[in-house]
């Protein structure tokens, strides 16, 4: 049986951390509501303390959702946690987040404090969330950069106090597959009872490696994936959670799974990217405008003979129509005869010979010719209107 693989949402709280993404409440309640129908697991659903905004988008969206955990953040601050508590009150599935910087440098530059005092914080912290609910996520700020040794300390107190959840994130995108997966693996055989959490991967994408790390963590043995739709987040962003649910739908089909609803991708990041006024790059991966679009006149000829020559997901599986075969002076005569037949010119072999020729002097003057172009270009040679 495949392992279920859990996916937390962060893009109304990491993502929305982006400067000029701030989503209003009504747009986060609905960027919310469709999160839930794709079914992620739990959604992070803001920073409580940082405004009182942000806190009654917190009590809103726990007020609503009534399948999915709702998840508040906090650092190791009694406050930010009483706050969290406060709003995830509505929550029929309610979660806090709460954790602290691990690494050296965060230990001495950011707390100006000592390695052991960072741990009886982080226990303080476990301790005081579970005062309020039962299901506390502990994170390990920079978990990227601390030592594995260290960390398994710090992960075992959380572990002792209660924490159901585990997150180990590379908050500054610095691991590489290879060290990230380790880092995992170091904890689950470290750490004792750490087998009665969920082991959550929460990656940073500063070097292009967050989707890359993601998975290796869940080959280490982690059990939660934290992603946000298109990728966005702090800087270079997070996980993208389009890129994961695929990876792990199609290249480790039999051994994971996930509970997303495919199809609803594309319309997802489409919601997201339109609301937050951040264009998706046309070559991203699953969600972009052309991850199913093919331009050259080989990858063309290939496609039209059969879409599996140069595709590897059928793009109704993430929710877009049809493959798109894009006319440019790079196309070929099968991509001219496909969409001239699309617009109802069947051309005989020499009838495409013939607008071929005046097909490709025009596309050589600008950089895509269009339906209306094309229909232009045929109407000129057979003198027809359709
Ligand atoms: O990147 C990070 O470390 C975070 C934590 C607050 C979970 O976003
Ligand atoms: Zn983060």
């Amino acid at each position: 049986m495949a392992k279920q693989i859990k996916i937390f949402d962060t893009t109304l709280r990491d993502g929305e951390q982006v400067p000029g993404c701030k989503l209003n409440h009504r747009q986060k309640l609905v960027v919310a509501k469709q999160l839930e129908v794709l079914g992620v697991d739990v959604l992070e659903a803001g920073f409580p303390v940082s405004s009182p905004g942000d806190f009654s988008a917190v009590e809103m969206i726990s007020k609503e959702l009534r399948n999915t955990i709702v998840c508040a953040l906090s650092r190791s601050v009694e406050n930010d946690i009483k706050i969290a508590a406060e709003s995830l009150k509505y929550a029929k599935y309610p979660r806090i987040h709460t954790g602290i910087g691990t690494s050296p440098d965060h230990i001495k530059y950011k707390f100006n404090s000592s390695p052991d005092k960072i741990i009886d914080r982080a226990r303080a912290a476990v301790k005081y969330a579970k005062s309020f609910v039962e299901d506390v996520e502990f994170y390990a700020e920079d978990a990227g950069r601390t030592d594995n040794e260290y960390l398994a300390k710090v992960i075992q107190v959380a572990v002792d106090e209660g924490a159901t959840v585990l997150n180990i994130p590379d908050t500054t995108g610095y691991c590489m597959p290879d060290e990230y997966g380790a880092k995992i693996k170091y904890l689950v055989e470290n750490v004792r009872g750490i087998h009665k959490c969920d082991i959550s991967a929460h990656c940073h994408n500063d070097l292009g490696m967050a989707t890359a790390n993601s998975i290796a963590a869940v080959l280490g043995g982690a059990t939660q994936i934290e992603c946000t739709i298109n990728g966005i987040g702090e800087r270079a962003g997070n996980t993208a959670l389009e890129e994961v649910v695929m990876i792990l739908t199609h290249r480790y089909k039999d051994i994971f799974e996930t509970n997303i609803k495919t199809p609803m991708l594309n319309p997802l990041s489409r919601l997201v990217s339109e609301s937050m006024s951040m264009p998706v790059q046309a070559n991203k991966a699953i969600v972009g405008d052309n991850a199913f679009a093919h331009s050259s006149g080989i990858h063309q000829d290939g496609v039209i003979k059969h879409r599996a020559n140069y595709e590897i997901i059928d793009p109704r599986e993430v929710g877009v129509d049809q493959s798109k075969i894009v006319l440019t002076a790079r196309s070929g005569r099968a991509a001219l005869a496909y969409r001239s037949k699309n617009i109802g010119f069947d051309l005989s072999k020499d009838e495409l010979d013939i607008v071929y020729q005046k097909f490709i002097t025009v596309a050589d003057q600008q950089a895509e010719i269009t339906d209306t172009d094309l229909n232009l270009i045929l109407r000129s040679i057979f003198k027809k209107v359709i």
